[in-house]
């Protein structure tokens, strides 16, 4: 073990998006021997981790969190030799995997719960997952108000095996998507035994989907006041953040600590606030979570400082290191957030310095290191998010943050795959963003990205540990970590200077061009070492 702690402590994490990362066979969709073919792309950024996608058999209703085999690859995606092949040369490159699992629902086309239907109500069957009946006189009033977060109600009501109309079942996402009962005690079983069989395949971790989703109040009771299916997850919600699923996460824990080679737990943890995160990072628990609420800070440095204050402050309370997020598969891509264009470009690589001078790990999702913008100007018949198709079209959706990644060449798929296909259309301009070009550019996002992650791997102040805030006016956030490194960022429009002394220290990096004088324009970030 380093000094620094277990690898997951600090470790740089780069998310897979499998689908849209690379594909091997020219059919429009990435897979698991086109990842394997960039393994030398991604050792040479410098991330020391994979975080895969669903890669299941799946309908793919919302691409891939519909899992109908949870021990098994999509013929799409490849085979479980393909996925064992991964693991391998992965490791061989000095990558540690990370994959997705599902556990709050699964696909209705799942065996289970195709046997849920096949079954009579008050079944076995249908007791894994969360059958109720309807109210009113016939039963086709849904047991309560409870919403998807995908838009519409989160419940459907089948056709019992007599044909009649009958129960309701719960889903909080689409209606492919049954959410399962984990006060089942054949539920449990059958998750302790696929953590076993990826971790007997040599995968570092996993990644939980809707970690805080998984207990339900058993009463259901109708949303109150203030509580949303989409919203937070806060105080007193009927199903989110009950005490219940902390039970579940200690059971996991003792599985993957039974383990060799610091196994590990990343939860997708959507709550109030970093208090009630760091409730799931409880020495027994889950190892770490994804920080939403910097994710969510707006450019602004008192945002982004308070952000960084109470995640770091309510962690450390429980002893879990911070990690930091800009950008996934479920959000606007940080350049468009930050204001797009000249602007939001300019801001993203000011960020990149900041969230990876920061103390505890991070996550870079795919693209990010080459600036990519949100895709907002798909057409409808293209988009495939059910949170469009649900809200019949009112909300847009993810698609536009899944667009496959331009790898090299003038035309689409820009070196995605071998032929012109992607399944979903890529922006002319990305011509201009592909890795090949970047990678011969010394002032492109990927040139970078690569800087930054050599000297954080070099550097002995980065990765854990803690900061220490310098004083600084308006604008500007600064913070020393030991020894001798100090990171300023101006988070501000006009130029301005940074803390006395640090000026002077010797300029490791910077997001744009920095005066002599230690003059920082606007929406620059700047390593020293001192
Ligand atoms: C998580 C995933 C998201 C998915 C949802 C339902 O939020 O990140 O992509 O749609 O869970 O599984």
């Amino acid at each position: 073990m380093s000094p620094d702690g277990p690898w997951w402590r600090h470790a740089v994490i780069y998310q897979v998006y499998v689908r849209s990362f690379a594909d091997s066979d020219g059919d429009g969709i990435g897979d698991l021997p086109g990842v394997r073919s960039r393994l030398q792309y991604l050792r040479d950024l410098g991330v020391d981790a994979l975080w895969l996608n669903p890669f299941y058999p799946s309908p793919q209703a919302d691409a891939g969190y519909d899992v109908s085999d949870y021990r098994d690859v999509d013929p799409r995606f490849g085979t479980l030799a393909d996925a064992d092949a991964l693991i391998r040369d992965a490791h061989a490159h000095g990558l540690r995997i990370i994959v997705d699992l599902v556990p709050n629902h699964t696909s209705d086309q799942h065996p289970w719960f195709r046997a849920a239907l096949a079954a009579p109500p008050g079944s076995r069957e249908r007791a894994r997952y969360l059958f109720r009946d309807g109210g009113g006189p016939d039963g086709s009033v849904p047991p309560n108000n409870w919403m998807s977060n995908f838009g519409g109600r989160a419940w459907t009501r089948v056709a019992e095996p007599d044909g009649r109309p009958g129960q309701w079942y719960l889903h909080l996402f689409a209606l492919e998507q049954p959410d399962l009962d984990w006060t089942n005690d054949e539920v449990r079983a059958e998750f302790h035994d696929i953590l076993r069989f990826w971790l007997d395949r040599g995968v570092d971790g996993f990644r939980i989907d809707v970690a805080h989703g998984l207990a339900k109040d058993p009463e259901m009771p109708d949303l109150g006041a203030g509580h949303a299916t989409g919203g937070q997850a806060v105080e007193g919600h009927p199903h989110w953040d009950l005490d219940e699923v902390h039970d579940v996460y200690r059971g996991w824990r003792r599985i993957s600590d039974a383990y060799p080679g610091d196994r590990t737990f990343v939860g997708e943890v959507w709550v109030a606030d970093p208090a009630r995160l760091a409730r799931y990072l409880r020495p027994d628990e889950l190892h770490t979570a994804f920080n939403f609420t910097f994710l969510m800070a707006p450019w602004d440095a008192g945002a982004l400082r308070a952000a960084v204050d109470e995640s770091m402050t309510e962690l450390a309370r429980v002893g879990a290191p911070a990690t930091w997020v800009l950008s996934n598969h479920d959000v606007t891509r940080h350049v468009t957030r930050y204001g797009g264009g000249a602007t939001g470009l300019r801001r993203a690589r000011a960020a990149a310095l900041l969230m990876l001078a920061l103390p505890g790990g991070a996550y870079v999702y795919q693209g990010e290191e080459l600036g990519l913008p949100e895709v907002e100007d798909l057409p409808g018949e293209v988009r495939q998010d059910p949170t469009f198709h649900r809200t019949g079209g009112s909300e847009l959706g993810r698609d536009g943050c899944r667009v496959p990644l331009p790898w090299s060449g003038a035309e689409p798929s820009y070196g995605f795959g071998p032929g012109p296909a992607s399944w979903l259309p890529q922006p002319a301009g990305w011509a201009e963003l592909t890795a090949e070009r970047q990678a011969g550019d010394p002032s492109s996002m990927l040139s970078l990205y690569r800087g930054a992650l050599r000297h954080r791997a070099a550097l002995p102040a980065l990765g854990s540990g803690t900061l220490t805030w310098l004083s600084t006016e308006g604008d500007v956030l600064a913070f020393r970590r030991d020894p001798g490194f100090v990171c300023v960022v101006n988070a501000g429009e006009r130029p301005a200077p940074a803390p006395p002394g640090v000026g002077d220290a010797r300029l490791l990096l910077a997001s744009g061009p920095v005066g002599e004088d230690g003059i920082l324009p606007g929406d620059t970030a700047a390593w020293y070492t001192t």
